[in-house]
């Protein structure tokens, strides 16, 4: 099943370099962060960028984050205000995703940004992130190194097995602690927007800044890419199901889930099942062995924000055929959420 795993390779200082080299030379490269893998290239490099969005097949509205080592080579590209400053200083480098205004002189590609005057800024704090961008010196767009519209990949070899050899290199860093996402919040409005709950939990955010608006609301624009359906295995998902059918795989959680196929969390930990989802959902997606993927339900809060959100846009129902790969799906046609989750857009993710 692992195609083009020969580009697979093991994060060393000397493969950290060379991965370095080969995105200053325009070459996509993959790698570990503390949310997902992501495959990145030269930010500022408007064919290494439109490589990105062919390799995943992305739309191209659908803008990207773009990763730096600091918070100084954060300020080079986009432009802080005291809230923003204060958000930065208190959440990275970690899960943190901040949209703002880009600065008219910060050399990026005007790919990364899908056309917008905004873009998505993180500061990863996985060490061989860190350690790639510090040797690279420069900005790096990367998008999770999935198929637009499929599961994120938290390991080398998920990322082999569904990129193949589109990246020039996978830095294998082992599997990614936090598990989903990083927690986007954008900061170019009056009010502080989630646009996607992530690997930061918004109770966090919201205790520093107060309350943090939805997506979607009121006048505000609507964000570049909205899908309903994402995130999504070839098997179906059934969120919050608290009965198995017969043909069903169960992802349990919690220790009562003695029957389970598999369990996110035996001790129903939200961190723990958010570091296993995505890995398990691929585990289980044997269309030969299972109807669908019966998911137990997942509280709503904290990192369950992400992962009930990731549950839903898998369960969304796949566009009538002639509509594509769902890339441009409109979220507003799927299902009904399976818990409210205030503060939470609907959005491609990519
Ligand atoms: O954890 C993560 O964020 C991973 C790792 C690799 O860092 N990256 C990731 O990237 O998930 P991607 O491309 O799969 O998701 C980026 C999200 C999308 O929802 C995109 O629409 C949004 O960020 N985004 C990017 N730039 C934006 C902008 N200027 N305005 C609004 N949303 C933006
Ligand atoms: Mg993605």
């Amino acid at each position: 099943m692992t195609g083009g795993s020969h580009n697979v390779r093991a994060a060393t200082a000397e493969t950290i370099a060379e991965a370095a080299a080969r995105l200053a030379a325009g070459e996509l490269v993959a790698f570990p962060t503390e949310t997902v893998y992501g495959l990145g290239a030269d930010a500022t490099n408007d064919l290494a960028v439109a490589a990105v969005f062919k390799a995943k097949q992305r739309p191209r509205f659908n803008p990207l984050i773009v990763h730096v080592v600091d918070f100084k080579a954060a300020e080079r590209i986009a432009k802080f205000d005291a809230k923003a400053e204060a958000v930065a200083a208190w959440h990275w480098p970690g899960p943190l995703t901040l949209v703002l205004p880009r600065r008219a002189d910060a050399g990026l590609s005007y790919l990364v940004s899908a056309g917008l005057n905004t873009v998505a800024v993180r500061v990863p704090s996985h060490a061989i992130a860190q350690a790639l961008l510090a040797k690279c010196g420069r900005p790096v767009a990367a998008p999770s190194a999935n198929p637009s519209g499929r599961v994120s990949p938290t390991t080398a070899a998920h990322v082999a097995d569904t990129l193949g050899t589109a990246a020039a290199m996978i830095l294998d860093g082992g599997p990614c602690p936090v598990g989903v996402e990083s927690t986007v919040l954008d900061l170019t409005g009056p009010k502080p927007v989630l646009l996607r709950p992530g690997g930061l939990a918004v109770e966090s955010l919201e205790r520093r800044i107060g309350p943090i608006a939805p997506a979607g609301g009121g006048d505000r624009p609507r964000a570049p890419g909205m899908l309903a359906r994402h995130y999504a295995p070839a098997v179906p998902v059934r969120p919050n199901a608290f009965a198995v059918h017969p043909g069903e795989a169960l992802l349990g959680f919690g220790p009562e889930a003695v029957n389970a196929t598999l369990n996110l969390s035996p001790r129903g930990d939200l961190q723990e099942a958010a570091a296993n989802l995505f890995a398990m959902l691929r585990q289980l997606d044997r269309p030969e062995a299972y109807t669908a993927i019966a998911v137990m339900p997942i509280p709503c809060a904290g990192l369950g924000r992400a992962i009930n959100d990731r549950l839903r846009r898998a369960a969304a129902p796949r566009p009538p055929a002639g509509e594509g790969t769902g890339d441009v799906w409109d979220a507003e046609r799927g299902p009904a959420a399976p818990c409210v989750l205030p503060g939470t857009g609907d959005r491609d993710d990519g």
